[in-house]
């Protein structure tokens, strides 16, 4: 059977991959830092698809989850699919949130995905085989005040992603940034405001942005996944804009 990793695997888009994957007859390692919850799931899993589904607990935040992190993926023998999805999100202006979680941030959404991705390289090349999804944001393509690090951050992980294809793709190996427009997770709880202000028609389930990643990274489309009509036009017309004309925006929409 395949063997796929997910991070981030106890809630929200990674718990819908380990959902989906095991469901495609997946065997499972899921990683995050709450074990009861990773615990019940692999157990749950394990027994719906009978698949075999080992947990790592880890906070990819750390210097010492990483590398004890990428050490056991580098120890396997097999691994067919490497979903790095874990990761958070802040408001505030950079200048008045707590320093400690933009730190955080930059090593899980930056550090993390790229050391796991290096301890998992090797055997795919070896393999001829793999895919490597980068669970990145639709906010990789924008930027606005309150949101600068997040970003950022994903910006990094878009073109990484990129460039990382570019390396890979003639071994075998498959790169996806994936980039969801908002999506009805727990990553939002402390931030209920933000459920408040983007209108409904503008949000998605987790179930729908994994089966669009899975079809499209299968079908060896493109490298950046955008799940969603309208989270596509939205990231087209963006894009278009000018940069002076985009900062424009951004700005004065965070005044009013
Ligand atoms: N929801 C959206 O609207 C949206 C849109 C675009 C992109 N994304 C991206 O999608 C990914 C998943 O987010 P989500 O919306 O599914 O959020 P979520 O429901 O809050 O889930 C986040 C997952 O990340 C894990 N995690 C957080 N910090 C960690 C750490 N230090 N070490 C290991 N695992 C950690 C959490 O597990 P533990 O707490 O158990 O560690 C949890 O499993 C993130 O990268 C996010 O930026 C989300």
């Amino acid at each position: 059977m395949p063997l796929a990793l997910v991070t981030g695997a106890s809630a929200g888009i990674g718990r819908a991959f380990a959902e989906s994957l095991a469901r495609r007859g997946y065997d499972l390692i899921l990683v995050a830092r709450s074990t009861a919850r990773i615990e019940a799931l692999a157990r749950d899993l394990a027994a719906s698809h009978g698949v075999r589904c080992d947990t790592w607990t880890s906070d990819l935040a750390s210097e010492a989850g990483r590398e004890e992190t990428a050490a056991r993926i580098a120890a396997l023998p097999r691994l067919d699919l490497l979903v790095n999805n874990a990761g958070f999100a802040t408001t505030g202006k950079l200048s008045k949130i707590l320093l400690d979680p933009q730190m955080d941030m930059l090593r899980l959404h930056v550090l993390a995905p790229m050391r796991l991705a290096t301890a998992a390289l090797p055997r795919m090349i070896e393999q001829g085989a793999g895919g490597i999804i980068n669970v990145s944001s639709i906010a990789s393509f924008l930027y606005g005040p309150g949101n600068v690090n997040y970003s950022a951050t994903k910006a990094y992980l878009t073109s990484f992603s990129l460039g990382l294809d570019t390396e890979v793709r003639g071994a075998g190996v498959r790169v996806q940034a994936l980039c969801p427009g908002f999506t009805h997770t727990e990553i939002h709880t402390e931030m209920p405001h933000v459920k408040r202000q983007i209108p409904g028609w503008l949000w998605g389930s987790a179930e729908r942005v994994v089966e669009t990643s899975l079809r499209q990274l299968a079908a060896g489309g493109p490298v950046i996944c955008i799940p969603g009509t309208r989270n596509r036009i939205l990231r087209r017309l963006l894009t278009l804009l000018p940069h002076a004309l985009r900062r424009r925006l951004a700005v004065r929409k965070r005044k009013r």
